[in-house]
């Protein structure tokens, strides 16, 4: 096997585009000096929320405060076992894997094959990632994202690991896009409902219609599509959202990794570049069968990807709608809050090194039970800008703010014009979280190598400082902002960061994390994030797992659960060997958590779920408690 192409397998999204296209190495900006910090230098907005987890010690949190854990589970130990480990008292089951049929015309999954284009195509989709449960008269569907495939495996019937035929890249795209199934419990046990005429998938060909700003744009129009409006598919789609009008939201996030360019001359423009797009196939191939996917042919092609799609997930026939108002840049999740005022506020990450916060505010207002179809069509977006000393406000960016012409083009080119007004460079902003019981918000900023030694791909500075503490930030914190008055729609916030992951058996520095972190529950890449109706914080983990060196003793990528009240940090559950875990769904009684763990053994070290000589497969699982009682 060509050495090469094995390690370009392992790369993640970010790290293919740094070795192909990187970005402008440090020369104009100061790189600021490494701020000596104690593990008490990060209390920067530690006075913002009153019990901040920063003013905890180790030692405050005595027997008294134990007590009253509202944690109701026993820690898991970390581990690097090959299967998912829950709390004593806890059970899990898989729901749904990579592969699985939807329809009863289509042919059970077969490791040696890994299927066809053919199969994959009335089949779950490959790398599950964020997903949500509707529930309409007593039944359940579920919406799951299938944000990418790992050659490796899904081309592991091949010795060269890559796509060759025309079907194996049908079957890629099939194996993207998202599944929406009918799931019911019966003796206990989630299964697919086979059949169900909610049953639906969506992959990389499904038309889609582009609303919002940029609908029409002439950045979006192409050879096939003259008008703008109407594109194929959605691809790698990361986290996820829904309404209160019951729609569900899903996130294209490193979309630009599909396209590749047959003119070996062909030079992707400066706005391209700044979203990664470049001419060098990483591995999909898409382009052998979809010429849309060339850019030295159709270059507006990656314009009309890289957005907010919502679908109507209980209508299989409905088309979705790709909602340009929210921007478009490496889409992580889609938290979404209402205002005081009834206007509808989404709050969205842009998971790139040096990248930014967003947030959007609908134009209209929600009406329960009203029509509510074009909210996410017109309104404002925002990015955050942070100061030391704990406080942060969010910058409109208009015309005028960001010297663009006009607000599509905003809606288009976001992460320049987030750049026009100086926003602040984050550690990859991955998941947003939103408190169900106060406005109080919380981001998972999962790591930066970069910070404080290169600038983003546009050139803007990472200064280390404010919710950014630490210079070539291996860990990732979480930060935690809440609105002034209470209310989303208000442009200042006081923030602090609920914690600084970090290993304390290996640092005494700033890299032992904060104080809420110890030898028990330590971990590395927080990502998925989600609040559950108690108002607990539920943090997974997609980081290293060599369990060695800097990452000693923190075992497989994790699900832990926090308490933002006290700071408090316990660990629920372990995931197999390579996997991240990633996405949530709480059935409606409260008595099931769904969650997904995604690419098992993408190094070739997982025979997750089935064991033996199998197949690692990603899978929904679902955790019950065997006593029947509430998660958590
Ligand atoms: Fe798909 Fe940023 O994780
Ligand atoms: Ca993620
Ligand atoms: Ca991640």
């Amino acid at each position: 096997m060509d050495k090469t192409i094995t390690e370009q397998d392992h790369l993640s999204f970010d790290e293919f585009d740094e070795l192909t296209n990187p970005g402008p190495e440090v020369t104009d900006f100061q790189v600021l000096a490494d701020k000596a910090l104690s593990r008490r230098g990060f209390m920067a907005g530690g006075t913002a929320f009153g019990l901040s987890a920063f003013v905890l010690s180790t030692t405050a949190l005595t027997a008294p405060a134990r007590a009253a854990s509202r944690l109701g589970f026993e820690a898991v130990a970390a581990n690097t076992l090959d299967t998912v480990t829950v709390p004593k008292g806890y059970s899990w089951h898989i729901v749904a894997r990579w592969g699985q049929p939807l329809w009863s015309d289509s042919r059970d999954f077969d490791g040696a094959t890994r299927g066809t284009g053919a199969s994959q195509e009335r089949a779950f989709g490959d790398n599950n990632d964020g997903m949500a449960l509707f529930t309409d008269g007593g039944r359940h569907v579920l919406a799951v994202n299938n944000e990418y495939t790992n050659s490796l495996i899904i081309y592991g019937n091949r010795d060269s690991k890559r796509p060759e035929t025309a079907d194996d890249v049908r079957k890629g795209k099939a194996a993207h896009g998202i599944s929406v199934v009918e799931i019911r419990q019966q003796d206990g046990i989630w299964l697919i409902v086979k059949d169900s005429a909610y049953n639906r998938r969506i992959t990389a060909d499904t038309p889609m219609a582009i609303t919002g700003p940029a609908r029409g744009h002439d950045l979006l129009k192409t050879a096939a599509d003259p008008t703008g409006t109407a594109s194929l598919g959605t691809w790698n789609n990361c986290g996820s959202g829904r309404t209160p009008w019951g729609t569900y939201l899903t996130c294209e996030e490193n979309f630009h990794g599909y396209f590749s360019s047959s003119d070996g001359t062909f030079e992707p423009s400066a706005e391209l570049k700044r979203y990664g797009v470049g001419a060098r196939d990483r591995g999909y191939a898409w382009a052998m069968t979809d010429e849309r996917f060339d850019i030295s042919k159709h270059p507006n092609e990656p314009n009309r990807v890289g957005y907010v799609v919502e679908i109507d997930p209980m209508d299989p026939n409905s088309t979705p709608k790709k909602r340009t108002a929210m921007g478009r840049f490496k889409h992580e999740n889609a938290e979404l809050v209402i205002a005081k005022d009834g206007r509808v506020v989404v709050y969205l990450g842009d998971d790139e090194r040096g990248e930014f916060l967003y947030r959007f505010i609908s134009k209209g207002k929600y009406v329960v039970g009203g029509d509510n179809n074009g909210l996410l069509e017109d309104g404002g977006l925002y990015v955050a800008k942070f100061a030391d000393g704990g406080r942060g406000r969010w910058i409109e960016l208009t015309p005028e703010a960001t010297g663009m012409s006009s607000q599509a083009e905003i809606c288009i080119h976001t992460r320049q014009a987030a750049s026009a007004v100086g926003a602040t460079t984050m550690d990859r902003p991955e998941w947003v979280a939103a408190h169900p019981g106060k406005a109080e918000v919380c981001c998972a900023l999962t790591n930066n190598k970069n910070r404080g030694r290169k600038p983003n791909r546009g050139g803007d500075p990472t200064p280390v400082g404010g919710p950014n503490p630490r210079k070539g930030n291996k860990y990732g914190q979480i930060v935690r902002w809440a609105p002034d008055d209470a209310d989303h729609g208000s442009d200042g916030f006081a923030w602090d960061l609920f914690v600084v992951a970090g290993n304390p058996t290996v640092h005494t520095d700033a890299y032992a994390g904060s104080e809420n972190v110890t030898k028990d529950n330590m971990f590395n890449s927080p990502d998925g994030l989600a609040f559950d109706r108690n108002g607990l914080l539920w943090i997974q983990t997609d980081g290293k797992t060599s369990n060695t060196g800097d990452f000693a003793g923190m075992g497989n990528n994790q699900m832990l659960v926090g308490d933002p009240a006290t700071g408090e940090i316990r660990r629920f559950l372990v995931g197999p060997k390579e996997c991240e875990v990633t996405g949530f769904a709480w059935a409606p009684d409260g008595r099931t958590v769904f969650i997904g763990i995604q690419h098992p053994g993408d190094r070739g070290n997982s025979h997750y779920p089935d064991g033996g000589r199998s197949v690692p497969r990603s899978t929904v699982i679902a955790i019950t408690r065997d006593d029947g009682g509430i998660i958590g």
